[in-house]
C-alpha cells in the first residue's frame, strides 16, 4: 500500500489554500453581544471577574451599542442589574412599566430601531430569592410563575423589543408566553428559548454581575442535568410545538454536542449561549500569560459555529468584531 496517495497536507500549505479549503467561517453576522443594564446615568462598572466587561447605565449604554453597530455586531440581549432594595419574593419590578429597565429597552429602540433587541424573561434578576421562579417552602412553582413570567414578557414587548428571551426553564412556558403575546397583538415578538439551559458552574460571572446568584440551594430543579444528552431533544421538541422562533443551547463549550443534536434534529436556527465563565476562563488564563487570548477566543467561537450553532451569544462579540477591523 502506497501510503502517501493522499497527502492532507496539501490542503495546508499556505493561508491561501487553507482560506479556500475552510470549512467554517465565523463573522460578526453570527453573534449577539449581551449587555448588563444600570440603573442611573454616567454609571459603567466593570464586573470584577469578567475584564473587559462593564455594566452600564442606559446612556453609555446606547454609546456602547452605536459603536458596536458601526463594527457590526447588531444584535444585542440586555440583563438588568437591580439593586437588592427593589427585589421581592413576586419579582414584581420586571413588569413594572417604570422601572429603569423598561424605560431603557424603550429608548434603546427608539434610537437603534434596526438593531436586534433581546429581552431576558426569567424572575432572578428581581427575586429576593434569587431564584428564576417562585418559592414556596423551598420549592419553585411551575405554573404560579408562568403568570409572573408572562406579565413581564408583555411589560417588555410594550417597549418595542424584538425578541424576548426565557432563560427560566420552567415547563410550558414557550407556549404560554406564546399565547399571551398573540392575545396581547405581539405577534411579531420573537421567542428565543433556552431551551437546553444547564445547571452549569459557569454562569459564577454572571451571578457576580448581576448580583442575582440563588439565596438558598441551587437551580437543579428546574435547568438541565449536565450528564444528560437526549433530555435536550425532548425540550427541544417541546419548544418547537410551543412556538418557538430560535432554540438555544447554555452554556456552549461543553455542550458542542447537544448543539450538533439540535441542528441534526430540528429545522430551527439553533443559537449557542458562550457563558461568563467561559469568557472568564480564557479571560483569567491570558491575564496569567498562560495563553493567547485573541486566539483562543477565535477557536473557541469557530468551534461553537463548527458544531451547528446559527448565532453565538457572547461577551467577545465586541472584540471579535474590532480584531476584524483592525
Ligand atoms: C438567569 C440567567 C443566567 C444566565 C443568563 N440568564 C444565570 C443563571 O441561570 O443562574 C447566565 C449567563 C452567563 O453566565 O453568561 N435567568
Amino acid at each position: 500500500m502506497n501510503y502517501f496517495s493522499r497527502r492532507p497536507r496539501r490542503n495546508r500549505q499556505n493561508e491561501a489554500i487553507r482560506s479556500l479549503v475552510r470549512e467554517t467561517n465565523v463573522t460578526t453576522d453570527d453573534l449577539i453581544l449581551p449587555l448588563f443594564l444600570l440603573e442611573g446615568t454616567n454609571k459603567k462598572t466593570e464586573v470584577e471577574s469578567m475584564p473587559g466587561i462593564f455594566r452600564l447605565s442606559t446612556d453609555l449604554m446606547l454609546k456602547e451599542i452605536e459603536a458596536c453597530m458601526k463594527l457590526g455586531i447588531r444584535a444585542f440581549d440586555v440583563f438588568p442589574v437591580v439593586e437588592e432594595k427593589y427585589k421581592d419574593k413576586m419579582a414584581t419590578r420586571s413588569y413594572d412599566p417604570k422601572f429603569f429597565y423598561l424605560t431603557a429597552l424603550k429608548q434603546i429602540k427608539q434610537e437603534f430601531p434596526e438593531a436586534l433587541i433581546i429581552t431576558d424573561v426569567a424572575m432572578d434578576p428581581y427575586s429576593s430569592d434569587g431564584h428564576d421562579g417562585i418559592v414556596e417552602n423551598g420549592k419553585i412553582l411551575n405554573d404560579e410563575t408562568l403568570e409572573v413570567l408572562a406579565r413581564m414578557t408583555i411589560a417588555q414587548a410594550e417597549t418595542g423589543i424584538d425578541m424576548v428571551g426565557p432563560s427560566d426553564m420552567m415547563d410550558g412556558r414557550v407556549g404560554f408566553l406564546r399565547d399571551q403575546l398573540d392575545e396581547a397583538g405581539f405577534k411579531e415578538t420573537g421567542i428565543m428559548s433556552y431551551t437546553a439551559k444547564y445547571a452549569s458552574a459557569f454562569y459564577g460571572p454572571f451571578r457576580d454581575a448581576l448580583d442575582s446568584a440563588p439565596k438558598f440551594g441551587d437551580k437543579k430543579t428546574y435547568q438541565m442535568d449536565p450528564a444528560n444528552r437526549r433530555e435536550a431533544l425532548i425540550e427541544a421538541q417541546l419548544d418547537i410545538e410551543e412556538g418557538a422562533d430560535v432554540l438555544m443551547v447554555k452554556p456552549a463549550l461543553a455542550y458542542l454536542d447537544i448543539i450538533a443534536d439540535l441542528k441534526a434534529n430540528f429545522d430551527l436556527p439553533v443559537a449557542a449561549y458562550n457563558v461568563s465563565g467561559e469568557y472568564a476562563m480564557i479571560k483569567a488564563a491570558a491575564q496569567k500569560g498562560w495563553l493567547d487570548a485573541d486566539r483562543a477566543r477565535d477557536e473557541v467561537l469557530t468551534s461553537i459555529k463548527r458544531a451547528g450553532a446559527d448565532m453565538i451569544l457572547t461577551y467577545f462579540s465586541k472584540e471579535f468584531a474590532e480584531s476584524i477591523h483592525s
